[in-house]
């Protein structure tokens, strides 16, 4: 707390210091006003509803007409109202000091409070906030300023004008008013820390929201063939609308991946993409999950829950294997679906939210509804833009591009600097029919890198399942003496590519000689014109 009190009045008497009786002195009614102001302030949930009750407190007080708390923005030069009692809504909006500007920005600057006995003889007062202006012309008012210190720094000020009064002990009314200020820096301190703490997270997750946009856009989706471009197409064309979007084709061909592309390009970017997996949750969780529940719903429903829905708002919801979804629940979902709204589990408040569906399976939704498992109407309302994803077997010339962009990311990732992939092995790649689509590409790829220790993919990197029957997928284990004439078969025309169909120089480069080479190539059908060029 500040010691001195300024008295800038010429009339004013510079006290030595605040006396300690000058508390000693306070009234009855003072300490009950600071007992409530104490109880207000700790009780607290926002600094600026709390000022305002503790203004409010203050303005019962003897005398009192007016008060205002000022408080510097972190980082600035300017002090505005945070809250006040007594004065104009529309001033106390409006208004701002910089530092040392007035008798408020003074007290701001030096931290020193500042005691106007008498307000009409005072130059130095701006009273922008027209606390100084007496409620009855000719009633002359006092005006006292104390800082608001926070870590010993003024982190504003709290200002208040009374009725003047001959002979008012200013030393103690200056006290009673800087154990208040002492007590609103706690709260201003506590709401700083909060303030920055919602500030780092805000500033995390645009940081993180960003990212995800980064990773989703467009630009990430790999693939030029045919099918991909008209999932391209469709994608523009849908994706700045609200419409539904259902999603269909086998696991791993995409499916999320587009949907984030859907929402990442529509008019909702900014605002959340919240997937639930259908499949991933038990029965009994999906609906809470989905829905949010009260408190009290259920045992251990020890707060309300917002569900996926409600977080969603103003974003995406992508419900993914939706095929999945229990019979109970595709009734609920249906009816948020027609009705924009719902309530939680346990409650009977109606929520709406503002939400785009984008739902996805892998399932046979027609054969499904034949067996009774979906609901036709759930369908109908789900089907309203369709977009299939090719599986990867349909669309070969994206998987060399595919198994680039996969060799370069996980190459990245596994600190290796792997430039190619050997002819064999794409070769391997492209006959292969990938059950697992995309996904499974991934993974091989990534395998790959893992396993492989020179700067070149070659076919023995691969799985066994892709080395055997040229990607017939009909045998699945491979002979010893298969996998070494493979990688063998790997080597010489991987030799031979670097040599340019030259066997004397590949045999130099594997450290064989011509005559095996040629043997080798005649074996395993290698064509050295291939190589070329
Ligand atoms: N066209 C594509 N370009 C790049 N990566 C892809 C592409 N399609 C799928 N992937 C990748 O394959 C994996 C499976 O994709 P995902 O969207 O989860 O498939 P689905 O939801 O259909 O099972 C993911 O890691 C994804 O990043
Ligand atoms: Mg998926």
């Amino acid at each position: 707390m500040q010691k001195a009190a300024t008295y800038t009045s010429p009339e004013a008497v510079r006290p030595s210091a605040v006396a300690p009786q000058a508390f000693e002195s306070a009234d009855a009614e003072e300490l009950a006003c600071l007992l409530e102001i104490g109880q207000t302030l700790a009780g607290a949930q926002d600094l600026k509803t709390a000022m305002r009750s503790v203004l409010e407190t203050l303005g019962r007080l003897e005398g009192v007409t007016s008060g205002a708390l000022l408080l510097r923005e972190p980082d600035s030069e300017e002090l505005h109202v945070a809250a006040a009692h007594g004065v104009g809504e529309e001033a106390a909006r409006r208004v701002s000091y910089r530092l040392g500007e007035g008798v408020v920005g003074r007290v701001a600057e030096t931290g020193k409070p500042v005691v106007v006995p008498q307000v009409s003889r005072e130059p130095l007062l701006l009273d922008r906030l027209g606390a100084a202006r007496p409620p009855r012309q000719q009633e002359e008012l006092s005006f006292v300023c104390v800082p608001v210190l926070v870590s010993r720094k003024p982190a504003g000020v709290l200002g208040v004008s009374f009725r003047y009064r001959q002979g008012r002990d200013y030393e103690h009314t200056t006290h009673m008013l800087s154990i208040v200020a002492s007590m609103t820096a706690q709260a201003v301190k506590v709401e700083h820390l909060i303030e920055s703490e919602r500030a780092r997270l805000l500033d995390e997750n645009t940081h993180l929201r960003q990212e995800l946009r980064e990773r989703y856009d467009f630009g990430h989706i790999v693939g030029s063939s045919g099918p991909m471009r008209r999932v391209y197409e469709q994608v523009t064309q849908v994706a700045r609308a609200n419409t539904t979007v259902l999603l269909r084709g086998e696991s791993g061909t995409g499916k999320e991946m587009v949907a984030h592309a859907i929402h990442y390009n529509s008019l909702r970017a900014g605002k959340p993409f919240i997937r639930v997996s259908c499949a991933a949750l038990p029965e009994t969780l999906i609906e809470s999950e989905l829905f949010g529940y009260e408190r009290g719903a259920f045992t251990g429903a020890n707060a309300r829950k917002k569900g996926r829905f409600e977080l969603a708002d103003g974003g995406t919801l992508f419900l993914d294997e939706i095929g999945d979804l229990n019979a109970s629940t595709q009734i609920k979902l249906l009816r948020a679906l027609q009705e924009r709204e719902f309530e939680r589990l346990g409650g009977t408040e109606t929520v709406r939210v503002n939400v785009r569906l984008i739902a996805a399976t892998n399932k046979d939704l027609d054969r499904a509804i034949e067996r009774g498992e979906f609901r036709e109407d759930l369908y109908y309302r789900l089907n309203v833009f369709t977009i299939f994803m090719p599986p990867l077997r349909e669309r070969k010339p994206d998987i060399l591009l595919l198994a680039d962009h996969f060799l370069e990311k996980y190459g990245r990732e596994h600190g290796k600097s792997i430039r190619r992939i050997s002819t064999p092995a794409i070769d391997m790649l492209s006959s292969y029919h990938w059950p697992g689509n995309v996904r499974e590409l991934e993974n091989v790829i990534e395998r790959a890198v893992i396993v492989c220790e020179s700067n070149v993919i070659h076919g023995h990197h691969l799985p066994p399942t892709l080395q055997t029957a040229e990607g017939t997928g009909t045998v699945t284990r491979l002979s010893l003496e298969a996998a070494v004439g493979a990688y063998e078969r790997d080597l010489i025309q991987d030799a031979l590519k670097t040599t340019r169909g030259s066997r004397k120089r590949a045999a130099k480069l594997l450290d064989s000689t011509e005559r095996i080479i040629g043997y080798k190539i005649k074996k395993y059908g290698i064509d050295p014109e291939r190589f070329r060029d």
